[in-house]
């Protein structure tokens, strides 16, 4: 026999140094829940491990964030009130204008913030836009994002990223931020968005799930990925800086056909489901929690992307350190 693959796949020294896919924690993103109110830091039942935090104990997360090496957090907002227009997401002592100042106040530029742009978590009626009737009002709801990624940055957030899927959405955020001053912060676009049956413990988590119908009008329909391409496309033609798709993990040909196609960095958001399959599955004794996480993770970097929002950013950062990934 000539070729025997096993020769390097003798030893770990070996074998970690012909891995054809390098991760670092660098490239992880960790969604941090705020809930406004004071003294909330309640653990979020439908996402075992993460916590509801109000603007004054954000600390918390933000500390062991970074206690674990991650530097990087993707924010999500759950006010006291919501309305019709979904006024508190642009308001400026909303919650998460609140906890971005908290989190300055404490850790300076130590941290980086994201913001997830949307409405859905504002809304009375649990839509991502402004209704006229029972449809999202595409181009009326884009005055409104635009008001609230404005006040993120204003607020201290580096990042923006739009997750509603109206079209047209990331050409009205890069000329809102522009005109405001905010020419050099960057939009994160959750370009590639589909419906998907995965994002059940975040509504639950963010109280955001649609009191009538469904997102189908404006996600995306997991049957498409010339779709994916063409969403892709329009994104970075309106001035998007990174693109994302979501979820991650039934959707890695996606991200596979989305990094061959653009230069822009990719990043990927493996959701709430996708973490509750694990940690439900591993309750049941039935897989290896670490080992499914690690597998799953790389997969996602392997398939092209460059960076990864997941709940299990702090485990995974570990799992690089102890060189178990990466
Ligand atoms: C807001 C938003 C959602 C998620 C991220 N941003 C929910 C949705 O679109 O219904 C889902 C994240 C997850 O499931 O982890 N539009």
């Amino acid at each position: 026999m000539i070729e025997r693959s096993r020769r390097l796949r003798g030893c770990p020294a070996l074998r970690g140094m012909i891995r054809e896919t390098r991760v670092s924690p660098k490239s992880l993103i960790l969604p941090l829940f705020l809930q406004e109110g004071t003294n909330i830091c309640n653990e979020i039942p439908s996402l075992p491990g993460h916590f509801h935090y109000s603007p004054d104990q954000a600390a918390r997360g933000v500390e062991a964030a970074l206690q674990a090496g991650v530097d990087k957090l993707l924010l999500f907002g759950l006010p006291a009130e919501k309305d019709a227009c979904g006024s508190q997401a642009f308001a400026e002592d909303g919650v998460v204008q609140q906890g971005i100042q908290a989190i300055r106040r404490q850790f300076g530029r130590e941290i980086y913030l994201i913001t997830d742009v949307c409405l859905c978590e504002y809304t009375s009626h649990g839509h991502c836009g402004i209704l006229a009737g029972q449809d999202v009002d595409n181009d009326k709801t884009l005055e409104y994002l635009v008001r609230t990624a404005v006040s993120h940055i204003a607020a201290g957030a580096d990042m923006v990223a739009p997750s509603d899927m109206m079209d047209g959405r990331v050409a009205a955020l890069r000329q809102g931020l522009d005109q405001a001053g905010f020419q050099n912060a960057p939009i994160l676009s959750y370009a590639v968005k589909y419906a998907s049956s995965f994002y059940g413990p975040f509504r639950d988590a963010a109280g955001s799930a649609p009191s009538f119908g469904d997102r189908k009008t404006y996600q995306m329909d997991y049957h498409n990925v010339k779709e994916a391409l063409k969403e892709a496309r329009q994104d970075e033609e309106q001035g998007a800086d990174l693109l994302m798709v979501k979820p991650a993990l039934s959707y890695l040909d996606v991200i596979r056909a989305v990094s061959e196609q653009t230069d822009l960095p990719l990043a990927a958001y493996s959701v709430s489901g996708e973490y509750a399959m694990i940690k439900a599955a591993a309750a049941a004794g039935l897989i290896d929690e670490y080992g499914v996480m690690c597998e799953s993770a790389l997969s996602v970097f392997r398939a092209g992307a460059s960076s990864l929002v997941t709940y299990y950013a702090k485990e995974l950062a570990e799992a690089m350190r102890k060189g178990d990934i990466g």
